[in-house]
């Protein structure tokens, strides 16, 4: 057996993926494959915990979310990718970390609480929304995870975890479960194009891995920049400027970058130049990406065998956690 450090991670399928999953997560996890014992989940089951009413959606999602996956460079023979609702050890094990958590500290969650104010659940909150992050606290110990590569904002969700995982320990005994350390990116999260502060599915501000170049060459140039350099030849802001953020990200010419950070700080560059300049990096840095979906999407039978092989995977791995869980909780007859 290896020694490697387990990783569990994964996302909703209620869209396609974005920049904003590629700086935030996905570039890590290609990084983090070839020396990790690394599972990615695709969490159909927790989407549909505010989509129950869409399930087409959610279904349709798991293999765009797949393909994307794929596209960037999460290499399957590294990388165990799995259907979280195919895995129902999962939810055997959420359903007896629910009696390790207070209705009270569920409600204090602050991810969820922002969450609910987001969508507009009003009184009528799912029973299942408001469990969720219990169900990811079983996502994360069903795979023993030492890593949890995440955004910021599902901190929350590790700490959760933590809770429980300690709680389990010292009521059914021994070292059964493994406390698991949150690995957030070290780059500030990227902006929306609007300039809000994330770049998210529902709120449509974001940039799809497969978008296609004239779209992005648009949404290049609508981008937010500095709201108060209306004159070219005055000096703009550069820091905390969105374009110049996305351009941190994806240029790789970094001497031109520089350059164009001196010259639009002093003045006499203009928005239309530097976005137009941002949109032919970006169109560049999908290229490949998107080159390797087109590719897949004439290959979903080979997606789907992939999905399936992994799910298998991780269901035998979860398999075993359980096993270990209800021995400690004193769930075995015969
Ligand atoms: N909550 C995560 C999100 O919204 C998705 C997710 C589900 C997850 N289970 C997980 C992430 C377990 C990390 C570990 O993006």
């Amino acid at each position: 057996m290896s020694q490697k450090k387990v990783i569990l991670t994964g996302d909703r399928p209620t869209g396609k993926l974005h920049l904003g999953h590629y700086v935030g997560s996905l570039r890590s996890r290609v990084e983090l494959q070839s020396d990790h014992e690394q599972y990615v989940m695709i969490a159909d089951a927790q989407a549909l915990t505010d989509h129950y009413d869409n399930p087409q959606k959610v279904h349709d999602n798991v293999l765009e979310v797949a393909i994307d996956y794929l596209s960037v460079g999460i290499d399957p023979k590294q990388t165990t990718i799995f259907i979280q609702s195919m895995v129902p050890e999962i939810h055997e094990l959420a359903m007896y970390f629910l009696n390790l958590v207070t209705w009270n500290r569920l409600k204090h969650n602050p991810t969820v609480k922002a969450e609910i104010n987001q969508k507009g659940f009003g009184d009528a909150i799912p029973a299942g929304f408001m469990t969720y992050p219990v169900f990811q606290a079983a996502d994360i110990a069903a795979f023993h995870a030492d890593l949890v590569p995440v955004g910021d904002d599902q901190r929350p969700m590790i700490e959760q975890t933590n809770e429980i995982v300690r709680s389990f320990n010292r009521i059914y005994g021994q070292e059964v479960l493994r406390e698991v350390e949150g690995l957030y990116p070290k780059v500030a999260r990227l902006p929306g194009i609007d300039g809000s502060a994330k770049m998210s599915k529902t709120m449509g501000n974001g940039i799809s891995l497969s978008e296609d170049p004239k779209s992005v060459m648009k949404k290049a140039k609508k981008m937010y920049s500095d709201p108060n350099h209306t004159n070219i030849d005055d000096p703009g802001q550069v820091d905390g400027n969105p374009v110049f953020i996305y351009l941190d990200c994806f240029c790789q010419d970094h001497d031109k970058l520089e350059e164009l950070k001196a010259h639009y700080a002093r003045g006499g560059l203009g928005d239309g130049t530097v976005k137009k300049y941002l949109g032919e990096v970006l169109v560049e840095f999908l290229e490949p990406i998107q080159t390797r979906r087109a590719q897949l999407e004439q290959d979903k039978g080979e997606v789907l065998r992939i999905l399936e092989k992994g799910t298998l995977a991780a269901r035998e791995r979860a398999a075993k956690t359980l096993a270990l869980v209800k021995e400690a909780m004193h769930l075995r007859y015969f």
